[in-house]
């Protein structure tokens, strides 16, 4: 059995020098969260949402899932978005997809993976509908790429039609869906200019 002692060690190392920073740092989080941003991400573990962001704790609200996807009957999803606009009132939702994504590659290989492949089925959907546009590609990574920007186009129109957002937004709610995606190579959130707000 392996143990996780040295992460212990980091994790008080953290909230000393944390705390040593900033002596209210626990005690104001701990109190309440209210976060501005509802972050939607790929679960790859080179993109985390906070420090790309450059933000604390309590500042993202996160969810996390291979390829960054907004099934319409994923009730993990929706409830975290529900949450999100519902109670804490976020501003801006943010889908974060990134370039060379294993999970929109692991889509276009014809390959089997397992169980992920009923998953993945929803990014193949994605390709269908843009079948034209992406066979113009012979790249594979060219491809991979022109995917991971479709599906996150594809993830904000869905986040729109939920019942969360239409609700909202019924409301007026001023709740914005914001598109981008993030390159691992340089660090770099490229916006793809699909802000959506039907307030
Ligand atoms: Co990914």
């Amino acid at each position: 059995m392996t143990t996780i002692q040295h992460l212990f060690d980091n994790n008080k190392q953290w909230a000393e020098q944390t705390t040593k920073e900033d002596p209210n740092f626990f005690k104001n989080l701990s109190e309440q969260q209210s976060p501005k941003y509802l972050w939607i991400g790929c679960s790859d573990s080179r993109v985390p949402a906070n420090e790309l962001l450059g933000m604390q704790p309590g500042e993202v609200f996160v969810h996390r899932n291979i390829a960054n996807q907004v099934i319409h009957t994923d009730l993990n999803c929706l409830s975290v978005i529900q949450y999100a606009v519902d109670v804490l009132k976020v501003q801006d939702i943010i889908v974060c997809g990134h370039y060379g994504c294993g999970g929109i590659g692991a889509a276009l290989d014809n390959k089997s993976h397992g169980l992920i492949d009923n998953w993945l089925r929803h990014i193949e959907d994605v390709y269908r509908f843009h079948k034209e546009e992406m066979d113009v590609l012979t790249d594979e990574k060219e491809r991979i790429n022109l995917l991971c920007e479709l599906n996150v186009i594809e993830q904000v129109a869905n986040i729109c039609n939920t019942t969360t957002l239409v609700n909202a937004w019924k409301n007026k709610q001023n709740t914005t869906v914001h598109g981008v995606v993030y390159n691992v190579h340089d660090g770099i959130l490229k916006d793809l200019n699909v802000s959506t707000n039907r307030q």
